[in-house]
């Protein structure tokens, strides 16, 4: 995969399958090292799931035998110089961290984040989503519980109009605080 955001998917439906109703994604860029945090209340895993699930050989799929969301993710992490860490409780939830060295060559670029958390709130009108974006100059907030509060229940938040709106104030706002440049 040649983009962060597309592991960051990835997570998502990894907190989506696990029926989170609320995932919060934050990306932090310090001017050397981008973190990526997925946070969910889904179900959670076991310790010893939790412990196990970065090796490819465990999943719960019975599709087929290996799960590779996390341990891909994990992999382009440390190719960086970086690392990947999950932390998960039984019945509360699930914390994915990924630290890549974005000035590292074999850094993959970060990819359309806006663009794939928008298409996942369309896709989950049912979960909600929080999405901060910090830099060194500063932070950007979005939740979808605060926009459902000001559109209130008879505007749903797949509304066309309501999709540009999140994807163009989101976009601004990164741009605000210089994460345009780094995305
Ligand atoms: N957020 C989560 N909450 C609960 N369990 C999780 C979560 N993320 C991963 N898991 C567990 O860890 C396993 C491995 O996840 P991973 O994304 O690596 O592979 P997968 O989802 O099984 O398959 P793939 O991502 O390749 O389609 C999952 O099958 C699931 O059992
Ligand atoms: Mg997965």
């Amino acid at each position: 995969m040649n983009e962060i955001s597309l592991h960051v998917l990835d997570i998502i439906q990894n907190s989506i399958k696990a029926g989170a109703d609320l995932i919060v994604i934050v990306i932090e860029f310090d001017g050397e090292r981008l973190t990526v945090t997925i946070t969910d209340n889904g179900c959670g895993m076991d310790a010893e799931t939790a412990a196990r699930v970065t090796d490819p050989f465990v999943t719960s799929r019975t599709t087929r035998r290996v799960g590779l969301g996390i341990p891909l993710f994990k992999a382009s992490a440390e190719a960086t110089g970086g690392s990947l860490t999950v932390r998960s409780e039984k019945g509360v939830g699930t914390v994915v961290q990924a630290i890549f060295y974005y000035g590292h060559i074999d850094c993959p670029p970060l990819g359309s984040m806006t663009q794939t958390i928008v298409s996942q709130i369309v896709c989950h009108t049912d979960v909600d989503f929080a999405y901060s974006f910090v830099t060194p100059r500063g932070r950007m907030d979005f939740s979808t519980r605060e926009v459902r509060q000001v559109l209130g229940d008879d505007v749903p938040l797949d509304t066309p109009e309501v999709v540009v709106w999140m994807r163009e104030s989101i976009d601004n706002e990164i741009n605000e605080i210089g994460g345009g440049s780094i995305q």
